[in-house]
């Protein structure tokens, strides 16, 4: 029994020593050697593993990106619109830096059309630009409307279409000082 330890012993130290080779730029013997050197594919290379070709994967269904979220009211819906005003609140309470931001951004996105009184004489309609009057923002019609109301039609656009939704350029956040903002152009 002995014999044979001592025996196995050599075997395996002469295994150990054949298998250092002097040649530093061959690796030698490897086990699995594609899991060692993975082959790696480009984003937009073609990829022989996927069904569909692609390499760059569509990520899991149901993933959001962080800091987002999704927006459930339709656009063109009344219903949607009713909806989101009952149930959308402002999350901002309103200070007057929040106000100067409302203002800054009105003035960016919705001025040209409803004017800088809110009063729809934006230089887009008096200027034939743009051809539909635009809403008097001022009056009781949009003044009466809760909060999450407006959000939706600055988000999704107008029932009609005639004025667009501006979700895509607008933060969510920068949506609700807007709106606290134009709370303020109320006629008085
Ligand atoms: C390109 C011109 C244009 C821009 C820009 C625009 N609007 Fe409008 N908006 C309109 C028109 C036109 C209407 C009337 C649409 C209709 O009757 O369907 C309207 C309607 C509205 C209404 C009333 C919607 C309703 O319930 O019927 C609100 C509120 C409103 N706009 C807010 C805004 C705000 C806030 C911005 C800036 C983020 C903005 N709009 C930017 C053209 C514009």
């Amino acid at each position: 029994m002995k014999q044979f330890f001592k025996i196995s012993l050599a075997l395996l130290l002469m295994a150990g020593l054949v298998s250092c080779n002097k040649d530093k730029n061959n690796p030698g013997y490897e086990y699995f050697p594609d899991m060692a050197h993975s082959p790696a594919y480009r984003t937009y290379s073609a990829n022989p593993v996927f069904a569909d070709g692609l390499t760059m994967r569509k990520p899991a269904e149901g993933t959001i990106p962080r800091g987002y979220m999704p927006y459930p009211y339709k656009a063109k819906s009344f219903q949607d619109q009713v909806d989101a005003g009952l149930q959308l609140k402002n999350p901002i309470p309103v200070d007057d830096a929040v106000l100067a931001e409302g203002k800054r951004q009105y003035e960016i996105f919705c001025m040209d059309c409803h004017g800088e009184k809110g009063d729809g004489n934006g230089y887009l309609y008096t200027s034939k630009l743009f051809t539909a009057k635009p809403q008097v923002l001022s009056g009781s019609f949009v003044q009466n409307k809760p909060d999450g109301e407006i959000y939706h039609v600055i988000t999704m656009g107008s029932l009609s279409g005639l004025m667009g939704g501006h979700g895509s350029q607008i933060l969510p956040e920068n949506r609700w000082k807007i709106i606290h903002y134009v709370r303020t152009l109320a006629a008085k």
